[in-house]
């Protein structure tokens, strides 16, 4: 059975997905053994509701530090599931291969730096693109860069906004994400 600690910032929809096929074993052999979000957050209420470990762990001064030692030593895998602080250089060379993070577009395109959220789906209708996506991958120090796992497309409609793409997103997540988990855990 492998331990699976998930990072979160928001509404959670991608954790309860993952808290559900865990239950399900859709995800097979993995267990939660905790939750820990940046700030208050209704995640960490549906985690709560699961009874299901959680805390929080306020950002600001020596973040980093208490980040790394809320972490149980049992962990096996990191999912981020919607979180949005930039882990540290060695917080991500120190879990190398065993971090991965869900990112609402088509990886390389429209990651990095300020892309979260609305600005992610804003640039992409601001560029014209034809489609978008989302995309589970690896994490490494470069933010948005690390080896994709697994990625799902979608085509943009005329006259669609920030919020459709923003569904629409939510959507392939759902999708590929408990996909993607199967791909990499067995091999941590
Ligand atoms: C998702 O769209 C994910 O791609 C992004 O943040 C959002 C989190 O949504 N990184 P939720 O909290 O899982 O509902």
């Amino acid at each position: 059975m492998k331990n699976i600690t998930i990072l979160i910032s928001g509404s959670g929809t991608n954790l309860q997905r993952i808290i559900d096929a865990t239950k399900s074993s859709e995800i097979e052999n993995a267990k939660i053994n905790l939750v820990i979000a940046d700030r208050p957050c209704f995640g960490l209420e549906r985690a709560e509701k699961e009874g299901i470990e959680n805390i929080l762990i306020k950002r600001g001064k020596d973040f980093s530090e208490n980040l790394e030692n809320q972490i149980p030593e049992n962990t096996d895998f990191i999912i981020l599931a919607g979180f949005l602080s930039i882990l540290t250089k060695e917080f991500c060379n120190k879990y190398e291969g065993k971090i991965i993070n869900i990112h609402p577009s088509l990886l390389p395109k429209f990651g990095g730096k300020g892309m979260w959220g609305h600005h992610v789906h804003q640039a992409v209708l601001d560029a014209n693109e034809k489609e978008s996506g989302a995309t589970v991958h690896f994490v490494t120090h470069g933010i948005d860069e690390g080896e994709i796992i697994l990625q799902k497309s979608f085509p943009i409609d005329e006259g669609d906004t920030v919020e459709i793409l923003q569904k629409k997103v939510h959507v392939v997540e759902k999708e590929i994400f408990p996909k993607a988990i199967n791909l990499v855990l067995n091999k941590v």
